[in-house]
C-alpha cells in the first residue's frame, strides 16, 4: 500500500483491495463474493447498458479517536436503493444483504479508513445493475449488487467554505413525476450538461428549480438545498428531488437546537430573506453558499458577508460530524460499528 497523505485526498476513485459482489439468477440472490478485479464482465445487451437498469448509493464509514469504524445511519441507504430498486423494477436487495456486503467491504479495505482527524472518510458505493440481456424495453431478469469503497476528502475543493452556485433555468433535472426522487444514474447524466457549464463559468454547482413551473428551488446539484431565515430552518418539498439522508439529519438537529423546521416549497425570489443557504448531502455534508446567481437573469443573491458560513449552518455541520466521528454523543442511534 502506497502511503497516503490523508489531508490531502480528493473525493476521486482510488483504488482499493476488494469490493464484494452478490448475484440475482433464478428469481433469488446468491452468496456473497469478494473481488479484487475493477472491472466487471457484462453481456452486451444487458439492460443497465441500454435502458438504464442502475441505482446506486452514497454512504460514508467514519474512523473514531477509538479508532472504531463507523457507519452512519446504513439503513436508510438500504431502504433508498429499495425503493431505486423499484423505481426501475429491479430486483430488490434484501436489507441484511445490503448490510452484510457493506460490513465486509469496509473491512476488507479497513486500512484504507482515514485516522480520525484529517476531515476524510471511507465513501462507500453500492451500484445495483441489470445484467440480464434484454433487447425490447423490460425489466431484466438478472441483477448484480457491487460495493466497493474508496477514502476520500472534501468533495468540494473549498470544504467547508463557502461556495457559488448558479441558477439554470434553461434544464430540469428531473420531471415532477418522474425519477428525480430516486438515485437512479439517468438522472446525472441529465444533470451533466448545465452542471460542467455551471463549472467552466466558475461555479461549483448548479440549483435546478422545479421541472413544472421553473418557479420553486429544486435541488443543489447533487444534494438538497436548505436556507436558514432567523430561528426557521427551510429546505424544498418536491416529489422531484432525492431524500437526502443527510438532509434528514440536519432537520432532527435542527429541531434537537429548538429551530423550527419547515419542509415546502420555496419560491427562487425567497432567496433574497435568508441569512443562510447551503447544499448538503453525504459528500460534502454541508456546504454552504455565499453567492447564487441566476444565469438568465443576472440577479444575484449574497450570503457570508464576513468570507465565512454562518453560525447555525456551522453549527448543524460541527454537530454532524461529531457524531459521524464519535466525538460527540450520538443521541438518535445513528451510528453503527463495523467489528
Ligand atoms: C441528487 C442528490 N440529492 C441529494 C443528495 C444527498 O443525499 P444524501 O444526504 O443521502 O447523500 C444526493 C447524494 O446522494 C444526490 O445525488
Amino acid at each position: 500500500m502506497q502511503n497516503i497523505e490523508w489531508g490531502k485526498l480528493p473525493f476521486g476513485y482510488f483504488k482499493t483491495d476488494y469490493n464484494v459482489r452478490c448475484y440475482y439468477r433464478n428469481g433469488e440472490w446468491g452468496e456473497i463474493e469478494v473481488s479484487s478485479s475493477e472491472t466487471v464482465n457484462l453481456h452486451m445487451a444487458a439492460s443497465c447498458l441500454h435502458y438504464g437498469q442502475e441505482a446506486f448509493e452514497g454512504m460514508k464509514a467514519f474512523k473514531g479517536k477509538d479508532g472504531k469504524i463507523r457507519l452512519f445511519r446504513w439503513e436508510e441507504n438500504a431502504k433508498r436503493m429499495q425503493d431505486s430498486a423499484k423505481g426501475v423494477m429491479m430486483a430488490v436487495p434484501p436489507t441484511e444483504l445490503f448490510h452484510e456486503m457493506v460490513k465486509k467491504a469496509v473491512k476488507l479495505n479497513e486500512k484504507y479508513v482515514p485516522p480520525h482527524g484529517h476531515g476524510a472518510s471511507l465513501y462507500i458505493r453500492p451500484l445495483l445493475i441489470g445484467t440480464g440481456v434484454q433487447v425490447g424495453v423490460s425489466p431484466a431478469k438478472e441483477y448484480m449488487l457491487i460495493i466497493f469503497v474508496l477514502p476520500v476528502g472534501p468533495y468540494f475543493k473549498e470544504g467547508f467554505n463557502p461556495v457559488s452556485i448558479q441558477i439554470a433555468r434553461d434544464f430540469d433535472r428531473a420531471a415532477p413525476q418522474g425519477t428525480g426522487s430516486i438515485k437512479v444514474g439517468g438522472n446525472y447524466a441529465g444533470s451533466l450538461v448545465p452542471s460542467e457549464r455551471a463549472k467552466s463559468e466558475g461555479f461549483a454547482s448548479v440549483l435546478f428549480l422545479d421541472a413544472k413551473e421553473n418557479k420553486y428551488i429544486d435541488e443543489a446539484g447533487p444534494a438538497n438545498f436548505f436556507g436558514i431565515k432567523g430561528n426557521t430552518y427551510v429546505t424544498p418539498k418536491s416529489t422531484s428531488i432525492l431524500p437526502s439522508i443527510t438532509n434528514k439529519s440536519i432537520v432532527q438537529l435542527a429541531e434537537d437546537e429548538g429551530l423550527k423546521v419547515e419542509r415546502r416549497k420555496v419560491p427562487v425570489e425567497e432567496l433574497a430573506e435568508f441569512d443562510e443557504v447551503g447544499a448538503c448531502g453525504t459528500a460534502a455534508i454541508i456546504s454552504p453558499i455565499k453567492k447564487i446567481v441566476d444565469r438568465e437573469t443576472g440577479k444575484t443573491y449574497e450570503y457570508c458577508k464576513d468570507g465565512n458560513a454562518g453560525p447555525i449552518s456551522t453549527k448543524l455541520y460541527k454537530k454532524l460530524q461529531g457524531i459521524q466521528y464519535g466525538d460527540i454523543v450520538d443521541p438518535h442511534g445513528w451510528v453503527s460499528f463495523v467489528e
